[in-house]
């Protein structure tokens, strides 16, 4: 378990930090120029965007948000044809510090991420990032945190925000803390969120939709960790209870998971350790679904936004499914139409996880095992922008994962295929960094990567992939070994 201490001197400094950036947004704004935000595609990025897009509209800012999938030169290009007087990067650009630098030094420009770094930064950018303070930027804070800070600074209001950094951290899978609680800055951002009166917590069985859905659907919905042959399978996840003779019903009410009594409860995880254990996962699998639940508590019971994770995996779908747009109206506060397509979304997203799931487990050599790593073939027949979705699931779904597993597709109408990479916290205390490795492979093969020691991602051309791949087993090899893997 990490130790939760952020000090007083690194909070004081990341701050101080934060407070640059909003005094340059706030001069932009008396100046009435134009602010272009860029942030990521996944839930952290879309948080995010809903955050600094809120703040911005609060001050009557002229402003426009753009949604990306990563960070290089084209992209970059395209954003100084638009001469913004202003460029912010949220949740993305701490990785890619060579190309803003060249790409952008006569621009103002903002970054606020919490990724790896490893360049300084133009000295005339602003840089916030939680690595800068000696701070995990992997588990303490994330691109929406590092966004609601700067909020924060700009406007006490913005305390009303805290509770979308919350889900932000959450989609980035930061609850790493006991009993799955966010820690570090996470836990001020928490607390404001608690003092603002937008969330409650409390510890329990972290079904989705824990107070608002039949126990059947909840248990279904669940995916982190995956359950085999119930996450997703709403007929099964009946079957399964009712095995366990835990009845769905109360007269004719569905009951949720708040109704059950301890010892359904007790039962219930008693039951789904046995699963686990029968699908070759370790019955510890199951001491991850009882942990810190964050409720907010402003939103409409049975909606997926009363509990953050859930809201989390919404905007997760909105993202992965084309749908950028409405995940940023939903952080930004719009319910009603949004709401509803949103919901639609999900349940297509849904669909999507089962097939490509199914499709990757349906013939043995889809999921290839190397000496040193998995790797999933996606062959191009998974959607690029699904790819870091399923890569992160299945992490959650091999047996005993011992290795960091590879997952990759070829991306539509491009010459490169998009990889995405997860491992195990055991695995990064032994000095496992799939960040740096995929940084390093990929420019070895003329693509571009990085990210968390945990979680990293890369871009690289459908030629050199077999070539990529090889040498990413070799350096996780010689890396968990301690041996230097540069150069
Ligand atoms: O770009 P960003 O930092 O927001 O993305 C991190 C990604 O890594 C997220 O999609 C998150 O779900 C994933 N992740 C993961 N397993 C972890 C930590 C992060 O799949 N243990
Ligand atoms: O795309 P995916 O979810 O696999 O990304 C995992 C993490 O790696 C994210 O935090 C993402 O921002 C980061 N990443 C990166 N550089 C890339 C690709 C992904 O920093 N070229
Ligand atoms: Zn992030």
């Amino acid at each position: 378990m990490p130790n939760d201490a952020v000090s007083k001197e690194q909070l004081d400094s990341l701050q101080k930090n934060a407070k640059q950036a909003a005094d340059l947004i706030l001069e932009t704004v008396e100046n009435r120029e134009f602010i272009h935000v860029v942030s990521h595609l996944d839930a952290d990025g879309l948080a995010g965007a809903g955050i600094i897009g809120k703040a911005l509209t609060r001050l009557g800012a002229f402003f426009r948000i753009r949604i990306e999938r990563w960070l290089d030169e084209k992209i970059a290009n395209s954003i100084a044809t638009d001469k913004p007087a202003l460029i912010i990067f949220a949740d993305l650009g701490s990785g890619n510090l060579d190309v803003l630098n060249s790409q952008l030094v006569d621009n103002h420009l903002i970054i606020l991420d919490h990724h790896q770094t490893t360049e300084e930064a133009n000295p005339g950018f602003v840089h916030v990032n939680p690595h800068l303070h000696g701070i995990d930027g992997s588990r303490d804070l994330s691109g929406a945190g590092v966004v609601y800070l700067v909020a924060k600074a700009l406007n006490k209001t913005n305390l009303d925000l805290a509770q979308i950094a919350v889900v932000g951290a959450l989609g980035d899978m930061q609850d790493k803390y006991e009993s799955r609680a966010l820690g570090g800055v996470n836990k001020i951002i928490v607390k404001d969120a608690e003092t603002a009166g937008n969330l409650q917590t409390e510890t329990d069985l972290m079904f989705f939709g824990r107070e608002t859905r039949p126990i059947h659907k909840a248990l279904a919905y669940t995916t982190v960790p995956f359950i085999p042959d119930i996450s997703g399978q709403e007929d099964r996840s009946v079957a399964f209870l009712a095995s366990i003779r835990i009845s769905p019903k109360k007269g004719d009410k569905w009951r949720v998971l708040r109704d059950l009594s301890e010892e359904e409860k007790k039962r219930l995880c008693s039951a789904l350790a046995d699963h686990f254990a029968s699908k070759g996962l370790s019955g510890n699998v199951a001491l991850n679904l009882v942990g810190r639940v964050y409720t907010l508590s402003h939103e409409e019971p049975w909606t997926p936004l009363r509990d953050a994770r859930e809201f989390s995996v919404l905007l997760n779908s909105t993202g992965r499914m084309g749908r950028t747009g409405v995940g940023v109206s939903i952080c930004m506060g719009d319910r009603g139409a949004a709401l509803e397509e949103a919901g639609k979304v999900l349940g297509e997203y849904r669909r999507t996880i089962t097939k490509y799931l199914g499709w990757l487990t349906e013939k043995p050599e889809r999921i290839e095992e190397l000496n040193n790593i998995y790797v999933a073939h996606g062959e191009g027949i998974i959607d690029d922008k699904m790819i870091g979705t399923i890569s992160s699931l299945l992490s959650t779904n091999i047996p005993k994962l011992e290795k960091p597993l590879v997952a990759y597709s070829a991306i539509q109408g491009e010459e490169l295929a998009k990889f995405s990479a997860r491992t195990t916290d055991p695995l990064v205390k032994k000095g496992l960094n799939l960040g740096e490795i995929l940084k390093i492979a990929a420019e070895k093969y003329s693509g571009r990567g990085g990210g968390h020691n945990i979680a990293a991602g890369a871009q690289v051309p459908i030629k050199n992939v077999d070539a990529f791949i090889k040498l990413v087993d070799t350096l996780v090899k010689k890396q968990l070994e301690g041996k230097p893997i540069e150069g």
